[in-house]
């Protein structure tokens, strides 16, 4: 059994439940890459593992960037920036993780994971939730579920 990567902290929660859900399950499936790194699972699995981390991360920003359109958020274009930025960069590493055996990479590739979605999900996805200090209202505020107009 190999340490956990990355630990899930209930203060890493935004209170948005769908974004929770998501953070949550994006420590799960880099949790799962470091495993088959740390396994030196052959190259298809890993490469499938990255696939769907991509794919998800893709998913999940596009969530979220949703729900800013949706609540009016006023750093939209900051958000988003940091978003697109962090998808290139794991897709570049993708693409060089599957024509290299360069261990090295797999490294470089697991810290930038790690210091990126901690760093995002503890500052910039922050603003997103509804602290409690922050009265109701300083963008619209939707209870409940985050996309009440489409269910
Ligand atoms: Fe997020
Ligand atoms: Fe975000």
């Amino acid at each position: 059994m190999v340490e956990v990567f990355l630990q899930w902290r209930d203060d890493y929660l935004i209170g948005v439940e769908e974004l929770d859900f998501e953070h949550r399950d994006l420590f799960a499936r880099l949790n799962e890459l470091h495993e088959e790194l740390a396994h030196d699972a052959d190259r298809a699995r890993i490469e499938n593992c990255l696939g769907e981390i991509c794919a998800r991360m893709a998913a999940h920003f596009a969530l979220e960037e949703k729900f800013m359109r949706d609540t009016d958020f006023p750093e939209y274009d900051h958000h988003k920036k940091e978003h697109d930025d962090f998808l290139e960069v794991i897709i570049d590493y993708a693409e060089e993780i599957g024509s290299t055996r360069d261990i090295t990479k797999r490294d470089e590739l697991e810290s930038e994971l790690q210091h990126w979605i901690i760093d995002h999900v503890t500052t910039s996805d922050q603003e997103l939730g509804y602290p409690k200090e922050r009265t109701a209202g300083f963008w619209k505020k939707v209870s409940g579920s985050i996309f009440p107009k489409d269910r």
